[in-house]
């Protein structure tokens, strides 16, 4: 089992998963806290040092008011109780996504666990919350443009390290991997920048059913993957020039 160093996670399959049990949606999206809980205190047991959950995407908002509103309440009430316990793990919690469309209530919510937070040393749990990619990379466009106009950035400036470090994400490595549950195989609007050398790992499960077990089938496929990040492996190399070197 290799151990990435940064776990990205796109948490599907919440409503099917109800559906498939009767339950109505609420229930799943509840159920799918529990696996949060979860892959949090698992992540940190296997010295995963940056967590990133996709909880509500920028597009989400176009889903019923009273789904909304219960993922709303999902978080406030997952911020309440779980903050001081992640905080006894060590956890460090930020938070990407839009701040824009967000009750005061939640805003100071996020704001406290990040604060409470900020010096702790264990795994880096990424909440990405009213997160879309495009959205992150629009915003980051319009800082940009904004200190061009002030005279304090050439355009000849902007280098990709620098626009790396002006997203919701500066300062947090690019994911090694990013799961998704539930059987789609799409981004959804995550992470589009960073994913640019993501290993992806696509689990049937339906998120609330994401355990220890999973996680690890994960690492074990992450591991199997050869990362080239667009060179050749070295071994290769070696070959090749024994090869031209025997005239082959
Ligand atoms: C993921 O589960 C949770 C969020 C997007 C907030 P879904 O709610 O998307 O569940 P499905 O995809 O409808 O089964
Ligand atoms: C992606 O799931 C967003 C989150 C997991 C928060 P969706 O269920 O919203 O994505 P689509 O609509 O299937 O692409
Ligand atoms: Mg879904």
């Amino acid at each position: 089992m290799v151990i990435p160093r940064h776990l990205a996670v796109i948490m599907d399959g919440n409503g099917r998963w109800a559906k498939a049990r009767n339950l109505t949606r609420t229930h799943g999206h509840r159920q799918g806290v529990v696996a949060v809980r979860e892959i949090v205190s698992n992540a940190s047991q296997l010295g995963i040092e940056y967590l990133t959950l996709y909880a509500f995407s920028s597009e989400n908002w176009s889903r019923p008011a009273s789904e909304v509103r219960d993922l709303m309440g999902l978080l406030r009430l997952f911020i309440k109780r779980d903050l001081a316990t992640l905080h006894k793990q060590n956890v460090r919690v930020l938070v990407i996504g839009s701040r824009l469309g967000l009750a005061d209530d939640i805003l100071s919510l996020l704001e406290k666990a990040e604060d409470l937070t900020c010096q702790n040393t264990g795994l880096t749990l990424i909440i990405a919350f009213n997160y879309g990619a495009r959205q992150e990379i629009t915003d980051t466009f319009r800082q940009l443009a904004k200190e061009v106009e002030a005279g304090r950035l050439k355009p000849d400036e902007i280098s990709e390290s620098l626009i790396s470090q002006s997203l919701y994400s500066g300062g947090i490595p690019d994911p090694d991997v990013i799961v998704r549950t539930s059987g789609e195989q799409r981004l959804s609007n995550f992470l589009l920048w960073q994913a640019a050398y993501s290993e992806f790992v696509f689990v049937d499960c339906y998120w609330p059913e994401f355990d220890m077990q999973q996680l690890e089938l994960v690492l074990v496929e992450y591991g199997r993957r050869n990362r080239r990040f667009g060179s050749v492996e070295r071994e290769d190399v070696e070959l090749e020039q024994n090869a031209v070197a025997s005239g082959g």
